[in-house]
């Protein structure tokens, strides 16, 4: 009986141990998985992505860029901290003037003699316009930056006849009015201005001029005639569909300007704003993917019409989101108009969403060939002034990573972690809603260049690290990898004057020895770029 006892008590243990076994097995959480592939690509990244934007708008211009009143101000009126802060973005492309601005914006206004420019009523914000910055201006400040700029030209109450004559006055070397009036400016050499909106957010009711589809149609179709007409050499983006209210429907908008000007722009112009309305970070930090899903319906729609369109042999169109930001703040009547107008603050949980918008680009750079983040300076922006300093919003971070280092080829990158469904959430109050189903807690995107490989994961999860495997399928991991990292000491840190809570910090670097395979743990609400060599 004794030893009936003694046996029935081990096998219990036993069966104890084993069962404890395979619990702490089956509970033992895996790792993510990252796999990197640079046969995998998706298609060589446009630089053009890390544009920027600056629209005569509250303090973005007057106060922001140029302040002649300023103490940091140089002879030219520009602020030099600011431009300093601008350089470090390493901005491709800059688009000027607007913006809804445009629609009523006059280019001869803003050239010639600055006593004899005409003051305005801007009627877009709500502001008196001054005319003492304009196109000469700005082209010395793209210059100095070292970037392109990109004109948008008024389709609104402007004429397709204005139009062409900004492009003679721009780009036209010697002999026509404009091309002498410019020279006469004090500007002998052409500006050379490549990139060309033919209107801004034409399908919305608040624009100034807006036109239907069919309308619209025509009008830039004669703009771009004339325009193309004074420099063959110009590319021209047509304003897609913005208008996302439940009322409208914004394919129609796009099928109608992508088959009517099928032959004629290089670009169909996309935006997109979103907002955490609801104070829900994970529905929030979510959004980036919608707007991933909106750039293959409107791949889509390309790829049909290019099929049709009689483009000799110039690129496909292709896809610029030539406004993106967060904006819902500072979007209240008060907050939308006059002097301070959309000056939003942003912070952390903004950051990682921005990051999500440029993994987003990376990952479509087959058809994303250009995005400007909206806006510069102090206009829901990621500098801001006020007279007596500056600082670096917690979005500045995640655009001067990617503007300084993610080039290349863009590669189809295999995720493998936990994910989670979204509640119905707006990306804007008045938008339709929308719900995100299995949204991975880790957003990825990678760029190959010449032997070096940046990888960027952005881990959604606000509370957990994420331990992750990641593995070259093609080459080993090999020597000093860097490691940068946006975050923050919780989701709703901000920076402010003299304060810098988030921010890009240096990570020790890994070494890595002809790795096949690493592991790295991404912190909680964190966006990591990992940068070193693939070799063979
Ligand atoms: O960037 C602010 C405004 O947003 C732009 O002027 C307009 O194009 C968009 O609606």
């Amino acid at each position: 009986m004794k030893q009936t006892n003694q046996i029935y008590v081990l096998r219990c243990l036993a069966l104890t141990i084993i069962a404890g076994l395979i619990s702490s097995t089956f509970s033992m959480a895996q790792n993510a998985r990252i796999k990197i592939d640079i046969d995998r690509q998706i298609g060589e990244i446009n630089n053009n992505i890390y544009g920027n934007f600056v629209e005569h708008l509250g303090r973005c211009v007057y106060g922001g860029i140029y302040d002649p009143e300023s103490p940091y101000a140089d002879e030219n009126g520009i602020r030099l901290d600011v431009l300093d802060a601008v350089k470090d973005l390493n901005i491709p492309l800059l688009r000027y003037p607007g913006g809804n601005f445009v629609s009523n914006y006059h280019w001869k206004d803003g050239v010639g003699p600055k006593d004899e420019r005409p003051p305005r009523m801007e009627l877009a914000w709500a502001r008196l316009e001054t005319n003492q910055f304009g196109t000469n201006e700005f082209v010395d400040y793209a210059r100095r930056i070292g970037t392109e700029p990109y004109f948008a030209v008024n389709l609104g109450t402007g004429t397709i006849e204005e139009a062409q004559q900004w492009v003679e006055y721009c780009n036209v070397k010697e002999g026509p009015y404009s091309a002498e009036l410019r020279k006469k400016h004090g500007y002998a050499e052409p500006h050379n201005i490549k990139y060309w909106s033919l209107g801004n957010e034409m399908d919305g009711f608040w624009q100034m001029g807006h036109l239907n589809a069919e309308d619209y149609s025509k009008k830039a179709r004669e703009a771009a005639k004339l325009m193309r007409l004074t420099d063959p050499s110009i590319k021209l983006i047509a304003t897609g569909a913005s208008n996302f209210r439940p009322n409208n429907d914004p394919h129609e908008w796009n099928a109608t300007i992508l088959s009517e000007l099928k032959d004629v722009v290089d670009y169909i112009a996309l935006h997109m704003y979103v907002g955490n309305h609801q104070d829900n970070y994970y529905n929030f930090v979510s959004s980036p993917l919608v707007l991933e899903e909106r750039t293959k319906v409107v791949k889509g729609m390309i790829m049909r019409e290019m099929e049709k369109a009689d483009r000799g042999n110039r690129d496909p169109i292709y896809i610029a989101w030539d406004e993106y930001n967060i904006w819902y703040r500072w979007r209240q009547e008060e907050t939308m108009t006059g002097e301070r107008a959309l000056e939003e603050r942003y912070n952390l949980e903004d950051a990682l969403v921005i990051g999500g918008f440029l993994n987003a680009f990376i990952r479509n750079a087959d058809i994303v060939k250009m995005a400007n983040m909206a806006q510069l300076v102090n206009v829901i922006a990621p500098i801001f002034t006020e007279k007596d300093g500056m600082f670096l919003q917690t979005i500045y971070y995640p655009l001067q990573l990617f503007a300084n280092n993610m080039f290349g080829t863009s590669l189809d990158v295999f995720v493998d972690c936990d994910t989670y469904d979204t509640d119905e959430f707006y990306l804007g109050l008045a938008e339709q809603a929308t719900q995100q189903k299995n949204v991975p807690y880790l957003d990825v995107s990678a760029a190959y260049n010449d032997g070096e490989i940046v990888i960027t994961v952005i881990n959604r999860h606000k509370d957990k690290a994420i331990a992750t495997d990641l593995f070259s399928q093609e080459g080993l991991f090999n020597g000093e990898f860097e490691v940068f990292e946006v975050n923050g000491p919780d989701i709703k840190s901000e920076n402010d004057f003299g304060k810098t809570t988030v921010k890009t910090v240096k990570k020790a670097s890994l070494t890595l020895n002809e790795a096949s395979s690493f592991t790295y743990e991404f912190p909680a609400h964190s966006l990591t770029m990992i940068k070193g060599k693939i070799t063979q």
